[in-house]
């Protein structure tokens, strides 16, 4: 009898951990809460061309057609201060969990009726110079096919991403001591450590003349 209640605790409790690691998994967000909430976003996600000033001046990622996973883990390392990015640190420190699935649940989804399926051969070739930086990285095993198909939801997109974005954000992983400029992502921090900041600006100009899945779309307001 001991033993049978004890074998249904176990049970229980594994359940119970694989429920929450499902949860954190996935983040099971509500798009049309997402769009709500994303008025807070839009003045600068949703204008074509907007660039940021502070602490670089560079155009602001497009996260439209971005995975969710990836939205919702980026804004958790922003939350928790492993990207030091000031603005996106306060703009992420007030959301809650819901409130971060709602939102990555909406970006993820926004424009993607209007997307054209992008092929996995990349459309255009690398220079032999950025082919062997690639290769040295091995980059497109993780970010997957023309760099639009990662093989992990928690990866990022970066296909067609702005060219001058992407090369901040590498710089970023080899930023230390910096209060304002700097990533901890151990799997990037490691990858960006064999190239000089030139060769991290060169892939960042070919990844971004790709075509992808992101946008930047003018959201209607929503009240
Ligand atoms: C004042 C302008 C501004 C506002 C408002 C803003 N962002 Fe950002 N966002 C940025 C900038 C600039 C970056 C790039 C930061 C960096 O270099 O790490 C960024 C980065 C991001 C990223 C990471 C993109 C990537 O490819 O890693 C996500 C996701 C994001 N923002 C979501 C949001 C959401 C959701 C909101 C609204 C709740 C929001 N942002 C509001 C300017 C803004
Ligand atoms: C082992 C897997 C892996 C490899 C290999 C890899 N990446 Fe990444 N990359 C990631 C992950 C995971 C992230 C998200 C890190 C974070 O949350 O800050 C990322 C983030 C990035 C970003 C930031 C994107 C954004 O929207 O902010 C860029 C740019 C990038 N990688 C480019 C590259 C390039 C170029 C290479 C090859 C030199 C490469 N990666 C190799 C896994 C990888």
């Amino acid at each position: 009898m001991n033993q049978a209640i004890s074998v249904l605790l176990a049970l229980a409790g594994t359940l119970f951990v694989a429920a929450g690691a499902h949860a954190q998994d996935a983040p099971a967000g509500d798009a049309v809460a997402g769009q709500k909430r994303a008025q807070v976003c839009i003045g600068c996600h949703g204008i074509v061309g907007y660039q940021a000033s502070f602490p670089e001046v560079h155009k602001v990622p497009m996260i439209s057609g971005q995975g969710a996973k990836y939205i919702a883990a980026s804004l958790n390392a922003y939350k928790k201060g492993e990207r030091k990015h000031p603005t996106m640190r306060g703009i992420s420190r007030a959301l809650s969990d819901t409130e971060i699935a709602d939102l990555s649940a909406y970006y993820a989804q926004h424009g993607a009726s209007s997307l054209k399926a992008v092929a996995d051969t990349p459309a255009v070739q690398p220079s032999v110079q950025v082919a062997a930086l690639l290769t040295r990285g091995a980059c497109v095993s993780c970010h997957g096919a023309n760099f639009n198909k990662p093989i992990d939801g928690s990866y990022p997109k970066i296909a067609g991403q702005h060219a001058d974005y992407l090369s901040v954000a590498l710089r970023a992983y080899k930023t230390e001591d910096n209060p304002q400029v700097g990533r901890s992502n151990g799997i990037m921090v490691a990858q960006v450590k064999q190239f000089t900041v030139p060769e991290l600006k060169a892939m960042a100009q070919y990844i971004g003349s790709l075509p992808g899945d992101l946008r930047t779309l003018p959201q209607s307001k929503f009240r």
